[in-house]
């Protein structure tokens, strides 16, 4: 794999205090040549589900259909030549059931959610986005750079949308656990009176995971049983980089909130 000279610029920062290898930036050693334990699957299954319970916004993905879809709502039209065209766009997400299946607001006329109905897959992107900034780099740095976000945990689930039975909306109470992630939200809840929405899953059928560099964090997919099987008491018994203040960016090992 080629690494770009973006990422060899990272490299003195981390060779700092690590031996960080160019080549395991992005992917994992294909023998145990890390000094750190690198979190297993179902440990970074842990970590993802955290994410996505901390993680109020994310980037769906879908791709424009071959068909130009007409729709009853809005008489935009799109340029031509857009088929099978991704698009990634922010929208609003929960974790609202305890499936692991990722709560949306979906609503009709946007474009991620016209391209579903025209029978796109989706997938939601998400980013681990620490609160705090590294106590370390601040001291050292005086804050001229960023932290390495390449070193933070990035994830992309893969599926299809489902619409919630509105039995199953009352029974989780899938509203008000919405609306107090996202206040604003309530504008646009199911059977407001300016658009039409409704309330959906996402489906998960698979789980690309980055968990950070490659030397110390897991890279690759998660077997998503390991993702639907973790218990909340798991995701809330670990702690991810710069949840608190004072962490340490190139800390090797968040696994439990241990920092190795
Ligand atoms: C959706 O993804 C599945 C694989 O999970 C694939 O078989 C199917 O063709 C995809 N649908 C579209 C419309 O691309
Ligand atoms: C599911 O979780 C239980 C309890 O933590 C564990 O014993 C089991 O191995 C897990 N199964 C999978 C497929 O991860």
């Amino acid at each position: 794999m080629r690494i770009s000279p973006i990422c060899l610029s990272l490299l003195p920062l981390a060779a700092a205090t690590t031996p960080l290898l160019p080549q395991h930036i992005f992917s994992n050693p294909s023998y145990s040549s890390s000094e750190y334990k690198i979190p297993t699957s179902s440990e970074s299954a842990i970590l993802a589900r955290r994410i996505l319970h901390l993680t109020p916004l994310g980037t769906l993905s879908t791709i424009f259909p071959t068909s130009h879809h007409t729709s009853e709502h809005t008489q935009e039209q799109r340029p031509a030549g857009l088929e099978g065209m991704p698009i990634g766009l922010m929208d609003y997400i929960s974790d609202c059931e305890t499936s692991g299946d990722p709560t949306i607001l979906a609503i009709n006329i946007a474009t991620s959610f016209k391209n579903v109905a025209s029978g796109s897959n989706i997938s939601l992107s998400l980013q681990w986005t620490p609160p705090y900034p590294p106590k370390s780099r601040i001291e050292s740095m005086k804050n001229t750079f960023a932290y390495s976000a390449a070193n933070l945990p990035r994830f992309s689930l893969l599926g299809y949308l489902e619409k919630i039975p509105a039995s199953e909306v009352e029974a989780q109470d899938i509203g008000t656990c919405f609306v107090k992630q996202h206040r604003d939200s309530k504008y646009w809840l199911p059977g407001n009176k300016i658009h039409e929405s409704e309330w959906v899953r996402l489906v998960v059928q698979e789980v690309y995971w980055i968990g950070g560099f490659g030397d110390r964090a897991y890279i690759g997919w998660i077997p998503v049983e390991q993702w639907r099987n973790v218990s909340k008491a798991e995701w809330e018994g670990v702690r991810l980089p710069g949840e608190k203040k004072g962490w340490k960016e190139w800390s090797s090992n968040w696994f439990g909130g241990l920092e190795l």
